[in-house]
């Protein structure tokens, strides 16, 4: 089984949840973290969602944050047409909302003619797919050159965890919540997951996140291996 596969656009909202721990309050977290940031808080701030993937985040942002001016970017046309129909049928994603309907755009973040225009951003499990070849770099800095100066991002990965005598115990319960919550194929999907992906350390992060102008990340939710992290861009 392939993480592709496994993380379809048809199934990935079932998978996600029961692939990943907490996954189902990573995006109402993310946003309630992002509009206690000082632009963001702000009514009618810009806000970006960086691979918006099926819409999670951009349906949170609209229940906690209707005032927000969301711009949804995403590379793959299939995730994003299904983000696209979900808020349109949930009507969030018109011009009576007081942020007005969402800006959509089949893209990746480094693709994006942004110059920091942004007053938040929201990116969750997305970095964890890019190789740390240059590209991890090259979509954190996008995303630095898309803010404001003091604008905050919420990021959201699997991280490479320290390994422990106890590692193994927790690998074994990571395939527990995943066969308890109905994954068929748990082994195979977990392996491909670690294959498809490339999560990197705390102080690999740190350097990276710093490279691309982001201040150190401050962790604010962990299950697992799965971390979410509060930056923000230097002056
Ligand atoms: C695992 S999904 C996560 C989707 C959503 N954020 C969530 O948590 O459910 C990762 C998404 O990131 C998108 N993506 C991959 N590389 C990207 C890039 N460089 N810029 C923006 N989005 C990217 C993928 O197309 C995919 O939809």
């Amino acid at each position: 089984m392939s993480v592709a596969i496994a993380l379809n656009h048809s199934s990935y909202d079932l998978v996600v949840q029961q692939l990943i721990p907490g996954y189902a309050s990573l995006a109402r977290l993310a946003v309630a973290l992002l509009a206690a940031s000082p632009l963001a808080a702000a009514s009618g701030s810009e806000v970006l969602v960086a691979g918006c993937g099926t819409g999670a985040e951009l349906l949170e942002a609209r229940s906690q944050r209707p005032d927000w001016q969301l711009t949804a970017i995403d590379p793959a046309a299939e995730m994003l047409a299904v983000a696209r129909q979900r808020l349109g049928e949930a009507g969030l994603d018109s011009p009576q909302i007081a942020g007005g309907g969402i800006t959509w755009c089949q893209s990746t973040v480094e693709e994006l003619d942004a110059q920091a225009a942004f007053d938040g951003a929201l990116s969750v499990l997305v970095l964890q797919s890019l190789a740390d070849d240059g590209a991890k770099l090259a979509f954190l800095t996008a995303l630095a050159r898309s803010l404001r100066p003091g604008g905050q991002l919420v990021l959201v990965d699997l991280m490479r965890s320290e390994r422990s005598p106890l590692q193994a115990q927790v690998e074994q319960a990571w395939l527990g919540f995943q066969r308890a919550s109905g994954l068929s194929g748990a082994a195979e999907a977990l392996d491909a997951l670690s294959q498809g992906l490339h999560p990197i350390g705390l102080a690999r992060l740190t350097a990276l996140v710093n490279a691309a102008g982001f201040s150190d990340p401050a962790l604010v939710f962990k299950a697992l291996d799965v971390e979410g992290f509060l930056l923000q861009r230097q002056a």
